[in-house]
């Protein structure tokens, strides 16, 4: 993009797991698709001792290992040339100092457009922002800005004690909060789906909807990551970010504009108008598990609790259920049921709108079973794609009844998918912060979990298991409010 003048991109753990996983390959991407202005530096900070050609080689063979594709040597050569190499550890103010020099050095050009990538424990984020203050990074300069992913907080207090220690140097327009999810297409879709089609808004509510089901099913475990995940599991994990997320974007007004305060105060309405659980309801709203031993892909995997690194005593859940209403004009009386987990079946990851029944049922025997409603589906992975699901005539002499599917996805078959980091991460460079989070709404979907995280901490006996490689808990079915209800395992599951 020729109009993005000098940036720094400072990437804070430019060695760890998700710089190597996520950001880097992002990032080349971006540079493939020409999206990298000339004048944008990257400076990789990290502990190894190491000079840039290191760095370089270590950017090649990580970009090797996790970019899904041969890279391109005069692409690959463009990009690393961005970048310099800067070693410090989190903890000592000397390498702040070099940063900053390194910023302003004379060959670096303009030096007030700088992006500070967190990539870092959150634990380290009080250590980073505070030695940076120090050195005078991130303070004056209004487009210094810092970028912090999920999980904020563990609970609502911690994340408001972490909000107020970033707040001590940054500003709250100068706080990008990461949710991937936000970045994938098919989650932008749905403003797009929702609120560029007349047909759509005006069924859009308790009228016509019956109930909304989003899922996020993984069929991995949690592999290397249980030092976080079992001090975090299924909630905190995903259910207070990604699916939250989902939720408002499926049940917001639509906004004034496309601007980021626009869009994310309709967010935070949503939030705010779902209903209280009381403690003596979690039961009845919310279902923990984690997963026993199994077979994923024919292949025997551990349970949970055998996984390397996980306590002894562990009661933290790799799948959660929740149902959640919403006390508004639009969804009143329509119920939100939400589930992730992982070591379910497969991959799988959809938003899923029930309609009602038609008020007359003509074409339907007495006695047979109620015929499928309508429903719109939202594939987010493993394809990226929209159906509709409507009833048609059965060819034929009789008048029958059948689904039929309307294929609305956007992107031919075999089309390329934009990875979600890659929409952020120019996004952060072009200074958009449409997709990042505000913290009022990480407080609110604090606020709307906190019954359920306070009613499972008082209860330390370990989440009954599922089967790794099943659906879940057989239990989950029972927050349906209709005994014809039930969960949608596939897109194709009628
Ligand atoms: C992360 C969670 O935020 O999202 C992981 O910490 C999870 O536990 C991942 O596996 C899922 O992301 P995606 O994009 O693969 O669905």
């Amino acid at each position: 993009m020729g109009e993005q003048g000098p940036c720094h991109f400072v990437i804070f753990g430019a060695t760890g797991d998700l710089a190597s996983r996520k950001l880097l390959p992002a990032l080349y991407a971006l540079e493939a698709l020409g999206q990298l202005g000339p004048a944008l530096r990257f400076i990789a900070f990290a502990r190894r001792d190491w000079q840039c050609a290191d760095w370089r080689a270590h950017l090649g063979a990580s970009l090797d290992q996790h970019l899904g594709r041969a890279r391109d040597a005069t692409v690959f050569a463009r990009f690393a040339a961005r970048f310099d190499y800067l070693r410090g550890d989190l903890g000592d103010a000397d390498a702040y100092r070099r940063l900053r020099e390194a910023i302003e050095a004379p060959r670096a050009g303009d030096c007030s457009n700088v992006v500070f990538y967190l990539a870092v424990r959150p634990a380290e984020f009080p250590v980073v922002v505070g030695h940076m203050s120090a050195a005078g990074l991130g303070q004056a300069p209004a487009r210094h800005r810092i970028v912090v992913e999920k999980p904020f907080g563990e609970d609502i207090d911690s994340a408001r004690a972490l909000n107020a220690c970033l707040h001590r140097y940054f500003d709250e327009d100068r706080i990008y909060r990461i949710d991937h999810y936000l970045g994938k297409e098919t989650v932008q879709n749905l403003l797009v789906f929702r609120f560029a089609n007349t047909m759509i808004e005006p069924v859009w509510n308790r009228n016509y909807i019956d109930h909304v089901q989003i899922t996020v099913a993984e069929a991995g475990g949690v592999g290397a990551r249980a030092g976080y995940y079992d001090r975090a599991g299924a909630l905190r994990d995903m259910l207070q970010s990604h699916l939250m997320q989902l939720l408002t974007l499926v049940a917001m007004e639509p906004p004034a504009t496309l601007d980021a305060d626009a869009l994310r105060d309709e967010k935070v309405k949503v939030l705010r108008s779902i209903r209280p659980i009381a403690a003596d309801a979690v039961a009845a709203h919310a279902i923990r598990a984690r997963y026993g031993a199994g077979q994923i892909a024919g292949k025997a995997v551990l349970g949970y609790a055998e996984e390397p690194g996980v306590a002894a005593d562990s009661a933290t859940e790799t799948y959660v259920a929740a149902r959640f209403c919403i006390d508004n004009w639009r969804w009143r009386g329509v119920p939100f049921y939400l589930r992730t987990g992982k070591r379910l079946a497969r991959d799988f990851s959809l938003v899923a709108i029930c309609f009602r029944q038609p008020p007359q049922l003509l074409f339907h025997d007495a006695g047979a079973p109620p015929i499928d409603p309508n429903w719109v589906l939202l594939s987010l992975q493993p394809d990226e794609c929209m159906q509709i699901e409507l009833r048609a005539k059965e060819p034929g002499l009789n008048l029958n009844t059948r689904v039929v599917r309307l294929d609305a996805s956007y992107r031919p078959a075999g089309g390329v998918a934009m990875e979600a980091y890659q929409t952020l991460l120019l996004d952060v460079i072009r200074e958009d912060r449409s997709l990042f989070i505000r913290f009022d709404e990480v407080e609110w979907a604090w606020r709307v979990l906190d019954p359920i995280l306070r009613a499972w901490a008082t209860d330390r006996t370990a989440p009954a298991d599922y089967a790794a490689g099943s659906w879940g808990p057989p239990d989950a079915e029972r927050l349906f409010d209709r005994p014809d209800h039930r969960w949608r395992n596939g897109i194709q599951d009628a």
